[in-house]
């Protein structure tokens, strides 16, 4: 057999690139610990015989607000088995923008026979709701992105659902969680907000470097091989993908740079891997804007570059120690410690390199950790060799 085929399925860092794709919803969620406990809140009658509850779920695209409120909906219905019939359904509007799509969605979720034509959509409601009290069962709608529906055919589609137990002796039929984009906001703004309380508004704010390497933490757990990828390298990939706050952004990343690594044939993901993955997201940093850095600032740059190549991560101490030697390598006389550090602050500033404060390895405290999370230190080196020969 060709020897470049013993690669394929291999398996040297990926064990299961299924927890790595699109569509993969992990069983729970992870640093989202407070909003749950506020979607709680607002369900907390959902316990209860003809109760009804309401959320509105805005917030950038990848901040979580489908995974939330899907494992949300499947907690609570396990939560409650015994207590409450509640069945779970999720309409996504983007796919099913009418009014007539998101009612039939729902009326063929409850009965796969359900007609697709023939019946007004005050009928297609009617026929949940019976639908539903035939089989004792409480519903729990999820309307993603409702913005869609909204455009197409305004509030009137969340009334009708909303007064679906209007003239009749019962209430409690169905609770329902609107969900949005933040930017979209405006166009609920007024009638259904107020409907829905500002009470029962959670806004998703994006998520932090911190929460994104945790994220890409569970998903290295789930889909690679033990000991493929270390905390420095996911560090890495949580402070690459910060700058959009967007999850998919950070299992896009974790599944790139770990083909790279396995198309390489290393067992390992390192930080080059995910470098290059991350400076194709184009915020790559100008050639001009090296050349214009002051002497001792590209110095310190090289320092810290060259042992970025290696390792996912240096100490500020480190950097400085290695800034000497390259000070000594081109025959410059070292500047001052705090000269040192306020050349690393507009490195910084510069978004030539990120810092973090983290555990020291040896010895206790904290301290500064200087990372390249979406540069190839390795190009970034040989640019600036070049600088400072001239
Ligand atoms: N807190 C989290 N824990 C685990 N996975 C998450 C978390 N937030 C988002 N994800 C994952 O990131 C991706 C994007 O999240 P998603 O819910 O689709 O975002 P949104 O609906 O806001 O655009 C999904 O694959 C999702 O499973
Ligand atoms: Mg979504």
């Amino acid at each position: 057999m060709a020897e470049y085929l013993n690669r394929i399925g291999a398996g040297l860092i990926l064990l299961d690139e299924e927890a790595l794709s699109y569509d993969f919803v992990p069983k729970e969620i992870v640093r989202r610990e407070d909003e749950q406990k506020t979607l709680a809140a607002m369900f907390s009658a959902i316990g209860t015989a003809n109760m009804s509850c309401r959320a509105l779920i805005t917030g950038n695209v990848g901040s979580g607000k489908t995974v939330l409120s899907s494992t949300f909906a499947d907690d609570i219905v396990q939560h409650y088995t015994g207590v409450r019939n509640i069945k779970r359904v999720h309409v996504n509007c983007r796919n099913h923008a009418t009014t007539a799509q998101m009612l039939l969605r729902i009326a063929k979720e409850l009965d796969e026979r359900h007609p697709e034509r023939g019946f007004s959509s005050s009928e297609v409601i009617q026929g949940i709701r019976r639908n539903l009290r035939t089989h004792n069962q409480h519903m729990l709608l999820i309307l993603d992105e409702v913005d869609h529906l909204l455009r197409r055919e305004g509030d009137d589609p969340i009334y009708q659902l909303l007064r679906i137990d209007e003239g009749r002796k019962e209430s409690g039929t169905l609770s329902l969680i609107l969900i949005s984009q933040e930017q979209i906001l405006d166009q609920l703004e007024g009638a259904v907000i107020s409907r829905f309380g500002r009470t029962n508004h959670l806004a998703l704010k994006p998520y932090t470097a911190e929460q994104l390497t945790a994220i890409a933490a569970q998903r290295a757990a789930l889909a690679t091989r033990k000991d493929s990828i270390t905390k420095e390298v996911l560090n890495l990939i949580g402070q690459a993908s910060a700058d959009t706050g967007d999850a998919r952004v950070a299992i896009e990343l974790l599944e790139g740079a770990a083909k790279a690594a396995e198309k390489e044939g290393t067992a390992e993901v390192l930080a080059r891997h995910v470098q290059k993955r991350a400076s194709r997201r184009g915020r790559q940093v100008e050639p001009s804007v090296i050349d214009e850095l002051s002497q001792h600032e590209q110095l310190a740059l090289l320092a810290i570059c060259r042992r970025l190549k290696k390792d996912a991560e240096i100490t500020t101490g480190d950097a400085e120690k290695l800034y000497h030697v390259v000070c000594e390598e081109f025959e410059v006389k070292p500047r001052s410690h705090t000269t040192f550090w306020k050349h690393l602050k507009s490195l910084e500033t510069l978004g030539l390199m990120e810092s973090r404060m983290g555990t020291a390895k040896e010895g206790r405290g904290r301290t500064q950790f200087i990372t390249m999370p979406d540069s190839l230190p390795g190009t970034m080196e040989s640019r600036l060799e070049q600088t400072l020969i001239r």
